[in-house]
């Protein structure tokens, strides 16, 4: 059965270029699971790429505060996508099992939801072990 793979979702956003935005996730509305965890990152220079992992378990949606993050993803299938997160009010959805880079551009920062506690086991960070796991599944391992 095919996984379902990374989805874009649109927050609301208010505001105007005089006074500036706002945008809102209402939790239980907006993120399609229950909520763990939040983070941000801060300083990131332009052109880094963060991520280069994907996770056992744990769901995420990111965003881009400000500044521009280009999401690149891989499945257990080899389905590749990229993502250019520009807006605040566009977050990006990424299941189980789902390899993320995050190349940060033009000052960024983001904001991740996620559903589980952090925890390093969940963590795959060698893409050769990504690759390696999936190929093992499928040969019944
Ligand atoms: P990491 O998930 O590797 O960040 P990125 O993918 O953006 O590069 O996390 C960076 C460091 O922060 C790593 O040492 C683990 C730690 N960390 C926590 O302790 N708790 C958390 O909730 C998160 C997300 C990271």
């Amino acid at each position: 059965m095919k996984t379902a793979g990374p989805r874009l979702i649109e927050f609301t956003l208010f505001g105007d270029p005089a006074t500036g935005f706002l945008t809102v996730a209402v939790l239980e509305d907006d993120i399609p699971f229950e909520v763990r965890r939040v983070f941000w990152t801060c300083g990131t220079p332009p052109g880094v790429t963060r991520g280069r992992h994907a996770h056992h378990r744990t769901e995420t949606v990111l965003a881009a505060v400000c500044g521009r993050i280009v999401v690149s993803t891989e499945l257990p299938d080899g389905e590749t996508s990229e993502f250019t997160l520009d807006e605040p009010s566009r977050g990006l959805y990424l299941p189980p099992l789902c390899w993320r880079t995050m190349k940060y551009e033009a000052a960024a920062v983001q904001i991740a939801f996620e559903s589980r506690d952090y925890s390093e086991d969940d963590y795959i960070r060698s893409l050769d072990d990504f690759r390696r796991l999936h190929a093992a599944e499928g040969r019944g391992e």
